[in-house]
């Protein structure tokens, strides 16, 4: 038996403001999933099931959170996400839109007049992700245009939609309607989200201390800080860690495993910094993913069409940087450029910190040298130096929300045309995310010059025996890894220009 954390009060009532008032849940699993709870046991079926795995993005819901600095909603798929992490948030579904007066909220109604809808199942899922991109834009955050009969004030650009609605899939329609609707609803007259309201809504549903929830013999912890995660940790070392629940939850709906007892991150403050010190950025393993890109892509915007690639919005809005490294799968995104970048993880547990450089916690497939009682800390990114040249490359089969079959990173120091440093990594060419060590032997020293390059390029079938497999051939994997370091050296070559001047100009807002 788990002898039970220090601080823990068990409260065992789930609560979350819905619907004008605070809904509170005591019978439910602790991985009944938002959906499930809202189609089976409010029997509001707006929002729906179409894959239960993150992917389709019928099932999106704007969840609203109290911030330091007041409330934020975002999109998120409601099919993986566990019913206890709503505790003290705000949960919103399409069914929330209708204005007081019964009239249309102007994202639907620019639905209906684009014709944005045929059979339908996907439209609450693409409304509710309009919302959001609506309430970025809306007069609750820019007061001056905010007056009732105004339209929403900045014209909406298409990146942003893209962005937007890169985690909704529509087989009937096209999206051109869809995206018609997305620029329309900003010319109809504009409806303001209360966000002081909200937030005192919140305010009661704030918790002091660790929320305890048990049903059935499970039990979900959700420590509010670090030294509260760091005992139930050592207390349980045997229950699941859950973050933003984008692999976690596909666990449950995919491969219905039994998660046992839980241990959720989102309410750990201290996981949710973001602090530049020494030279380095430091990412609490508790930021989102979108959160933690903005942030490294202000100092490296080569990252910036990564960030656009990961998943998709609704994803980034829940998943972290900490969870894609802890999880450590060898098609991770963000590993090869983190080792590429020379990044360390910074582990937590009962005897203390301990940091490492990313590369060494990846021992084997999905193994990695983090004791039972550890967990992610933060991620630690040095800042760029003199010199540096930086690239990081997807290959998918479709741009947004696919998984990568090769992902690769190279960062090389130049002093005058030599190299005086160089660290290549590779996502899908190996069981973990794995540095070139051969091929970086073969050009550490040398001119960056295409025949030294070739030299390379040639020992990288010694570095890495990639598989075959449903995403690509063990030869389309080599191949296209020794022509994406082709690729780095044309990008940066001695007589290119040297950093973020030639990147790719995607995000990074
Ligand atoms: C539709 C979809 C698309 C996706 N696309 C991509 C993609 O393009 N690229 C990509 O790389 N990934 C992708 N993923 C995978 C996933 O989004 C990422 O791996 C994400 O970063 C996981 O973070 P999380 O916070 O959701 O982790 P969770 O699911 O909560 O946890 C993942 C694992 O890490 C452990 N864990 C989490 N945080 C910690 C911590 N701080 N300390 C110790 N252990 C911890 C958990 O116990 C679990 O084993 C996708 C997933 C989905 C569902
Ligand atoms: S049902 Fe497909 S993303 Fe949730
Ligand atoms: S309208 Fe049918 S799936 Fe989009």
């Amino acid at each position: 038996m788990p002898t039970p954390a220090p601080h823990s009060t068990a409260d065992s009532v789930i609560r979350f403001y819905y619907r004008g008032e605070i809904h509170a849940v005591d019978q439910a699993a602790p991985t009944r999933t938002i959906l499930q709870h809202l189609r089976e046991d409010l029997h509001c079926t707006g929002s729906k099931e179409g894959c239960a795995e993150g992917d389709c993005g019928a099932c999106t819901v704007v969840i609203g959170e109290q911030t330091a600095d007041g409330v934020t909603l975002k999109s998120v798929n409601s099919c993986i996400q566990f019913l206890p992490t709503l505790d003290g948030k705000a949960l919103y579904t399409v069914e929330d839109l209708k204005q007081n007066n019964g009239a249309l909220h102007p994202v639907q109604q620019a639905m209906v007049e684009c014709h944005g809808s045929q059979c339908g199942f996907c439209t609450p899922g693409f409304v509710m992700s309009l919302w959001d991109l609506y309430l970025k834009n809306d007069g609750s955050q820019a007061p001056a245009c905010s007056a009732a009969g105004a339209s929403a004030c900045q014209p909406l650009q298409r990146k942003d939609i893209d962005i937007a609605l890169s985690g909704n899939l529509c087989r009937c329609t096209g999206y051109r309607p869809i995206i018609d609707a997305a620029h329309r609803m900003g010319e109809l007259p504009a409806v303001g989200f209360d966000r002081q309201a909200l937030q005192q809504a919140l305010q009661p549903l704030q918790r002091d201390d660790m929320f305890v929830y048990r049903h059935d013999g499970q039990t979900f912890y959700a420590p509010r800080t670090l030294a509260q995660l760091v005992a139930v940790r050592a207390a349980n070392p045997g229950a699941r860690i859950l973050a933003g629940s984008t692999d976690v939850g596909l666990w449950v709906t995919k491969q219905m495993r039994d998660l046992g007892d839980i241990i959720y991150l989102g309410q750990v403050s201290e996981l949710n910094a973001v602090a530049s010190r020494d030279g380095q950025l430091e990412i609490g393993a508790g930021v989102t993913l979108n959160d933690a890109y903005a942030e490294i892509c202000k100092h490296y915007p080569e990252l910036s069409e990564m960030w656009q690639r990961f998943a998709s919005l609704p994803i980034r809005n829940a998943g972290t940087l900490g969870g894609n490294v802890a999880n450590g799968s060898p098609i991770g995104d963000s590993p090869p450029w983190l080792i590429a970048l020379g990044a360390q993880v910074v582990l937590r547990g009962p005897a203390g910190q301990r940091a490492m450089p990313l590369e060494a916690l990846y021992l084997d497939y999905m193994k990695k040298d983090m004791q039972a009682d550890e967990f992610v800390e933060a991620v630690r990114i040095p800042l760029p130096h003199a010199g540096l040249r930086f690239r990081t490359y997807k290959l998918a089969k479709r741009f947004d929300q696919d998984i990568s079959a090769v992902c690769a990173a190279f960062s090389i120091t130049l002093a005058g045309d030599t190299i005086s440093d160089i660290r290549i990594a590779y996502g899908g060419m190996a069981a973990t995310p794995k540095r070139a060590t051969l091929t970086e032997a073969a050009l550490r020293g040398q001119v960056w010059s295409e025949s030294v390059l070739e030299n390379a390029v040639a020992l990288m079938t010694d570095d890495y025996k990639p598989l075959s497999d449903m995403r690509a051939s063990s030869e389309y994997r080599m191949k296209t890894s020794q022509n994406l370091l082709r690729r780095f050296w044309l990008e940066t070559r001695i007589d290119a220009p040297l950093r973020s001047d030639q990147v790719n100009p995607f995000v990074c807002a």
